[in-house]
Parts: structure tokens; sequence; C-alpha cells
């Protein structure tokens, strides 16, 4: 365990020293990304392609998710413009969608109505970073991953997406029986799991300071718990402004966090979290 911290210690150091570094030279600053340009009358060919972009790009989809071959952690989706269609006949499925389109909008805003056997209900819920016209691309691409697209720049999600309200958090959605291999939960405080896990490393917690990432004191007044789950689960999905993209994801799956780390303990990680108000 000491050498396991002293390890680890060395390899924050070294993250610091690039970060003042890389802060102390000029930046080449990449432009930011360009909203995509969207309108509803686009061909289908065009919405397939920047679905495409989305799935790669913002939507953060490929962080996660193969296509084409297996994933250890995250389903691989090839082959899911068929599958979508028969996953709302499936005795497991247990949300309200009436096709695939309507699975595939369900289950980005809702990802525990189905939970693709052997893995575990981690999946961010990141639809309401989406647009409707972002959304009909991405389900475009995902449609014609082995499947007939079906859905054009008229198709709206209402029943998904909600007019402004916050959609609830799916936090609260009980998961599935978790598999045999799944991790157990520890049943330590989210106080000891932030510790445990080497948050504390980058973040404070008892101030405003910040250090390498931004201070988590106040999180929970500033931002919902879903938002934290996202932040956890997809760290370069949601940026804190002013700090760099990858570098906590790259920590975090070094450590094995996503693989080791068990669902109720991330629950508890992130309520704890969410309960911090900056007093
Ligand atoms: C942090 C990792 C992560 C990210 C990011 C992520 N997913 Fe997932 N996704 C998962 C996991 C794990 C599952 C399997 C568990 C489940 O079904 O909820 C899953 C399941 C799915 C399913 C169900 C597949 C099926 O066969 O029924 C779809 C569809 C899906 N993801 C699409 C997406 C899209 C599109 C994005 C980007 C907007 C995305 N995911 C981003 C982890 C992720
Ligand atoms: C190697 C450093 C590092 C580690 C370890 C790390 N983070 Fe982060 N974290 C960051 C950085 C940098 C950001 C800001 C960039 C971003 O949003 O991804 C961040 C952002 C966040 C945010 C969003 C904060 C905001 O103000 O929007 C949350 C929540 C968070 N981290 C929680 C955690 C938790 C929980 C852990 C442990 C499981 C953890 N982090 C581990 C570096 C780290």
């Amino acid at each position: 365990m000491k050498v396991f911290l002293q390890v680890f210690f060395f390899n924050v150091a070294l993250i610091a020293f690039f970060l003042y570094v890389g802060n102390s030279i000029p930046q080449t600053r990449k432009d930011p990304p360009k909203d995509l340009e969207l309108s509803v009358d686009m061909s289908q060919e065009d919405f397939i392609k920047t679905g495409e972009q989305i799935f790669y790009g913002k939507g953060t989809c490929a962080l996660c998710h193969p296509i084409g071959e297996h994933g250890e952690r995250c389903p691989d989706l090839a082959g899911l413009g068929e599958r979508a269609e028969a996953r709302v006949q499936e005795a497991a499925y247990n949300g309200t969608a009436e096709n695939g389109p309507e699975y595939l909008v369900e289950s980005l805003h809702d990802p525990g109505v189905y939970v693709v056997d052997k893995y575990q209900p981690s999946m961010p819920a990141l639809g309401r970073q989406l647009n409707d016209l972002e959304m009909v691309a991405l389900v475009s691409f995902l449609q014609s991953l082995g499947g007939e697209v079906t859905v054009d720049g008229k198709t709206t999600f209402a029943k998904y997406r909600g007019g402004g309200a916050a959609a609830p958090a799916s936090a609260a959605a009980p998961p599935a029986a978790a598999p045999a291999a799944a991790v157990e939960a520890s049943g330590k405080s989210g106080e000891e799991l932030v510790k445990q896990w080497g948050c504390i490393a980058c973040h404070k917690l008892d101030g405003p300071e910040k250090s390498v990432g931004p201070s988590l004191w106040d999180i929970g007044k500033r931002q919902d718990a879903n938002y934290i789950r996202e932040a956890i689960l997809a760290p370069d999905a949601v940026l804190a402004e002013g700090f760099p993209k990858g570098l906590m994801k790259i920590t975090l799956d070094g450590n094995g966090f996503y693989q080791k780390v068990a669902l109720q303990d991330l629950n508890t990680m992130v309520d704890y979290l969410a309960s911090l108000k900056g007093e």
C-alpha cells in the first residue's frame, strides 16, 4: 500500500508538473468544437454522418463503446439498429418505448430501462446534452448500424425529451440484479470512498481552492447528482471550465476504476458529493 501510494503521488506530482509547464507555455489553441450545423431538411446521409461525428465527438459514446469488437466494460454497438427493435419485446425491458428509435432515445435518457447482459448499469444519462436535431442525427447513425434508418428531421422524441424540466435523475433507477461477476459494494462511506479512489489527490473537499481539478467542497450547491455522476463516468463529457480534458479519465482508468468500483459505491460517492454545499 505504501509503495502504491508513493507511486501514485509521484504520478500526481508528475501530472501537476506537466500541467504547470503546459500552462506556462503560450497555448496553441485549438478552435472550440463548432456547434454542428443541422437543419430539419437534411438528407438521411447527412444525418448519419453528423450522428457519427457526435458519437465520436461531443457525445463521448466512443470513450466507452466499441463498434465491431468486444468491449470489456461497455457493449459493442455493431448491429444495434436491428437489436434496438427487438429490445422492446424482451422480458428484461422495463421502459415505455414502442419501437427501435424510441428505445435508443430512451436508453440515452434513462439507461436503466434495459441493462445489457453481462454489463454493469454504468451508462451515464447523456441524452439531455444533445438538442433535438442532434438526437435525430445520433439515432440515424445508431440505426444505420445494422438496421434501417426510419427517422428524419421531423421526428421528435417529446416523450423522453420533456420540455425544459431537468430529466429525473435516473440514478434512482434500481440497478437490475447485478450479474454474478459484479463488484461487491464495500459498504464504505462516501468520504472514505473518495479517499480510496484517489479523488482527493486532485480535488479539494474542505475549501474552495482549486488544485489539479476544481474544488468539490461546494459541488452539491453548483450541480445536481446527475451532473456529478456524468462527471465521474464520462469525465470528458462535462468539462469544468479552465481544466484539461482527459486527465481525470486517464487516471481513474489507470486505477482500474470502472472495472473495480461497485455501482453502489459509485452511488454513495455521488450522494456524498451532492451533499457538499461549501459550508
Ligand atoms: C461511461 C461509459 C459509457 C458512455 C460514455 C456511453 N455508454 Fe452506452 N452503455 C454503457 C454501458 C456500460 C452499457 C451497458 C449497460 C446498459 O445497458 O445500461 C451501455 C449501453 C448502451 C446502449 C444499450 C445497448 C443495447 O444493446 O441495448 C446504447 C444504445 C448505448 N449504450 C448508447 C450510447 C451512446 C449513443 C452513447 C453516447 C451518447 C453512450 N452509449 C455513451 C456505457 C457507456
Ligand atoms: C488526476 C486528477 C483527478 C483525479 C484522480 C480525479 N479527478 Fe475529478 N477532475 C479532474 C479534473 C482536471 C477535472 C476538471 C476537468 C473535467 O471536468 O473533466 C475534474 C472534474 C471533476 C468533477 C466536475 C467538477 C465541476 O466543478 O464541474 C467531479 C464531480 C469530479 N471531478 C469528481 C471526481 C471524483 C469523484 C474522483 C474520484 C473517483 C475524481 N474526480 C478523481 C481531475 C481528477
